[in-house]
């Protein structure tokens, strides 16, 4: 097989979704004992759900919480730390997972497109997400000190905005014109949900070159110049070259 060559002259963005933290033992949304199979999206990853029934919203996500609370990175998540140490700015890793993993593991130059599981903020006003593990397992509601309305997870919902901010670091760092050549590996997402599905034919209409390692074919395989059929946790440690 062909290395990913990651040479001074190569700039290399990574997505990863959640079969990449699979290894750890965090349930994947789609697939065989995902996370979707048991509840309906709607119902707990929604505005529309949160305002049906926000204590079903908080009893899922602080059973989410508590999986995650303990899980340790996988020898994918450090791969992609060694990969940063050796590109430096020349690397930006966006997840859509929001166990926070990635962080734990070591990388520095992280998007949380979807948001953070250990973060919390207000539905009713605009106060700063923060920092929370708390778990709420009988599903009350908590409430937020500054308002008095009701907090929820700071999770990217279904039918809701990504940050502007984070679409625009993501977007800089795809036509940043410094004489690098462009390189996007997606690992463990699906390809079934935008626009991160999306990122590869922004990449390729610059000309980037393109990966996807991921267990099974997702939904946008044929976008992509290479597919590496595996677990990221054994294929990554392995599939660069690092010169
Ligand atoms: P999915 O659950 O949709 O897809 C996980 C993908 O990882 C599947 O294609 C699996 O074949 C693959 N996979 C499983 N184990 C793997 C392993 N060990 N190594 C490599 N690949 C593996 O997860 P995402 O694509 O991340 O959003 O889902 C995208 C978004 O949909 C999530 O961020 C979530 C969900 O709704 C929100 O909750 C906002």
């Amino acid at each position: 097989m062909e290395p990913l060559v990651l040479d001074s002259r190569t700039r290399l963005l990574v997505l990863t979704g959640a079969g990449v933290s699979a290894e750890s033992g965090v349930p994947t949304f789609r697939g065989m004992n995902g996370l979707w199979e048991n509840h309906p999206v709607e119902a707990v990853a929604s505005p529309q759900g949160f305002e049906a029934n926000p204590a079903l919203v908080w009893r899922f996500y602080s059973q989410r919480r508590a999986g995650a609370a303990d899980v340790k990175p996988n020898p994918g998540h450090d791969a992609l730390v060694r990969w940063e140490q050796h590109l430096g700015d020349r690397f930006l890793l966006a997840t859509q997972n929001v166990d926070g993993l990635h962080t734990k593991a070591g990388s520095q130059r992280v998007v949380d497109m979807h948001g953070n599981l250990f973060r919390t903020k207000c539905a009713d006003c605009s106060r700063q997400p923060f920092a929370d593990a708390t778990v709420h397992p009988s599903g009350t509601v908590p409430k937020c000190d500054a308002c008095g309305g009701r907090l929820r997870p700071d999770i990217v919902w279904f039918g809701e905005m990504l940050d502007p901010q984070d679409l625009a670091r993501i977007g800089e760092f795809i036509t940043r014109q410094d004489g690098t050549r462009l390189v996007f590996l997606a690992a463990g997402t699906s390809g079934a949900v935008w626009p991160a599905a999306g990122i590869v034919d922004e990449v390729r209409s610059v000309r980037g070159d393109t990966w996807l390692v991921n267990y099974e074919s997702a939904a946008n395989t044929e976008r992509f110049h290479h597919f590496v059929q595996g677990q990221s946790g054994q294929v990554l440690p392995t599939l660069a070259k690092l010169v």
